[in-house]
């Protein structure tokens, strides 16, 4: 099967973006990187993907104001011009419009650092830490009209420590992310990821039989 030719959107370092990079450099995964896109000129991300070898394009919100919609639509010629079949969100920090997102329903994942539905937004590792949260993680999920909702593809989890910090905790569910992430994109890019009444069934089961958390010490 050919593989599946993947865009992943940043705004910043673009460290979940490595990890697909790196991820994607196995024979046998099933999606290549073609293009990392990203809305800000000197995001770190683009040196990465650039040293990678990757085809890299900037499309700076600023000059479309308040019009998100041109925005999108300057996005979504970019990705139709790279032949982009799966769009990867990786701390892609800009609100999505409707309209964008039904282009690319099912074709476009996120990945949120909290196990939603808890804790969408942002600061989500100091509200868990706030909270009491006895576990925290990460979750990937297929992009709908709502922030940081929509059908989950797979979660890894963390045991929160007494003594965990804002960067303790963030950086051991950073570990995470860069786990689950490639491995959904592996799953969706499969074609083994479907979604019924809003909810991921993987290769026709609720939870695939590797198991879609991810309990990490
Ligand atoms: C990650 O924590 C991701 O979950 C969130 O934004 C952060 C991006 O980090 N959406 P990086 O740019 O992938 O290093």
């Amino acid at each position: 099967m050919p593989r599946k030719r993947v865009a992943v959107l940043i705004s910043g370092r673009g460290s979940n973006m490595a990890a697909l990079i790196e991820a994607a450099k196995a024979s046998d995964y099933p999606a290549e990187i073609a293009l990392v896109l990203s809305n800000i000129a000197d995001a770190g991300g683009l040196d990465t993907a650039r040293k990678a070898g990757i085809q890299t394009a900037i499309i700076d919100h600023k000059p479309f104001g308040k019009d998100r919609a041109a925005f999108d639509r300057a996005m979504h010629e970019v990705l139709i011009a790279h032949r982009i079949e799966l769009v990867c969100l990786a701390g892609f920090m800009r609100l999505l419009t409707p309209e964008f997102v039904a282009l690319w329903k099912e074709r476009m994942l996120n990945i949120h650092p909290a196990l939603l539905p808890a804790f969408k937004g942002l600061d989500t590792h100091k509200r868990a830490l706030e909270a009491g949260a006895k576990v925290h993680g990460a979750t990937v999920h297929f992009v709908v009209p709502e922030m940081d909702a929509g059908p989950i593809i797979m979660q890894g989890a963390v045991v929160v420590r007494p003594d965990d910090t804002e960067a303790t905790l963030g950086a051991r569910v950073l570990k995470v992310e860069h786990t689950i992430y490639p491995a959904s994109l592996k799953l969706v890019a499969e074609g083994r990821v479907q979604v019924v009444d809003g909810r991921c069934l993987i290769d026709g089961k609720p939870v695939p039989d590797a198991g879609a958390l991810i309990p990490v010490a």
